[in-house]
């Protein structure tokens, strides 16, 4: 019997809500496929900081690298107090040190619209139904790592952040895209601004030199604007989007939201081994934290990524996937999923968890 050590960052706001209903997801599937697993509480963001002064302590990046997979609830306060330096380092004092810290450079984030909620899109039915893409962003590198400047230049200030790749970096994580794509649909779009930006050309010429090992892969490119115009004029032209740091956190916004709430969407961030970290791609949210009406539903679908990219567990994951989708089409909503329609139940953040425990039996 396997036994996985699962380390836990609560997160801030509505992230221990809605980690609570992913634990009570994980104990019930692992009682279904007799896992054994552990807990390991990690301090981090706004609680380590009331703590230590500091958001991402040595003593967490410790225990962390004891486990075989993190869970991770959202980083982050509300806008009104981002100055306050409680919140004001919390992406560059621990969201980005974590990713690079453990080399998660493959970040997956996967857009599919369930046929109970083509409702909410805002796109028309006809557009959105059956899109199922899934996003390879690199996440350790590029203008998020590269050097930054603040300046005075001729009396006035002046700043500046590089995106710098490497050709091994773009190697990776397009061999990720390309193993990916052999899984699903079989292409790839690679997605830069070649036109104007030089380590979009770098991006090119390695992720065709890539394509060359992969004869069965169709490899399609876009620029990034035109990109983000196809994303919503046609979304169903897409089955891998490879692309890089910042065109990847813009574009997975977009992807998500056409599927109706960005409170659905989990992440896995992963490197070379089998251990990953898994998250909403969502925010924390904290205007309606504390009220039980968050949407669990990311962070329980981040549980179910877990189990397929560390763990091994395609059965495990799709038994969460099925659940979750079987609980919507019986009509029970978070208030963000709520809708006109008048056969639809409304439920709070614990009685949704509830329910996805009660379907996976
Ligand atoms: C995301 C987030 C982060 C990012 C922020 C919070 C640093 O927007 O995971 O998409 O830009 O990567
Ligand atoms: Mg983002």
């Amino acid at each position: 019997m396997a036994k996985y050590r699962i380390g836990i960052l609560n997160g801030d706001y509505i992230g221990p809500e809605i980690i609570a209903e992913a634990i009570k997801v994980i104990d019930q599937v692992a009682k279904k496929f007799q896992h054994d697993y552990q807990l390991e509480y990690l301090e981090a963001s706004g609680e380590a900081f009331d703590k230590y002064g500091e958001h991402l302590p040595q003593h967490t990046l410790e225990k962390a690298a004891a486990c075989d997979a993190l869970l991770k609830g959202p980083f982050g306060g509300p806008p009104e107090e981002l100055n306050h330096p409680k919140w004001a380092n919390v992406e560059q004092g621990a969201i980005l040190p974590l990713r690079k810290h453990f080399n998660l450079y493959t970040n997956l984030r996967e857009t599919r619209v369930l046929p109970a909620l083509e409702d909410l899109s805002p796109l028309k039915p006809e557009i959105v139904r059956g899109i199922d893409l899934l996003i390879v962003r690199e996440l350790t590198s590029g203008i998020y790592f590269g050097p930054k400047e603040r300046r005075v230049v001729d009396g006035e200030r002046e700043s500046s952040d590089l995106e710098v790749y490497r050709e091994s970096e773009i190697r990776r994580i397009a061999e990720k895209a390309f193993g990916y794509a052999r899984k699903r649909r079989g292409k790839v779009t690679l997605v830069a601004k070649s036109n104007v930006l030089v380590s979009s050309v770098l991006w090119r010429e390695v992720t065709a030199e890539v394509a060359a090992g992969y004869y069965d892969i169709e490899l399609d490119y876009l620029h990034v604007d035109n990109a983000a115009m196809q994303l919503v004029l046609n979304p169903r032209q897409f089955d891998v989007i490879l692309t890089n740091n910042i065109f990847g956190d813009i574009l997975s916004d977009e992807a998500s939201v056409l599927s109706g709430s960005i409170g659905l969407f989990p992440s896995a961030s992963l490197g070379d081994s089998s251990f990953g970290l898994y998250e909403p791609i969502h925010g924390s949210a904290p205007s309606i934290a504390g009220r039980d009406i968050a949407n669990p539903i990311s962070a329980i679908l981040s549980a179910a990524l877990m189990w397929r990219y560390s763990f091994d567990g395609e059965q495990e994951a799709s038994v969460i996937e099925k659940a979750v989708a079987d609980v919507l089409a019986q009509g029970y909503r978070t208030v963000d999923l709520m809708t006109a329609e008048g056969t639809l139940r409304q439920v709070g953040t614990k009685e949704m968890g509830d329910l996805i425990v009660q379907a996976i039996g």
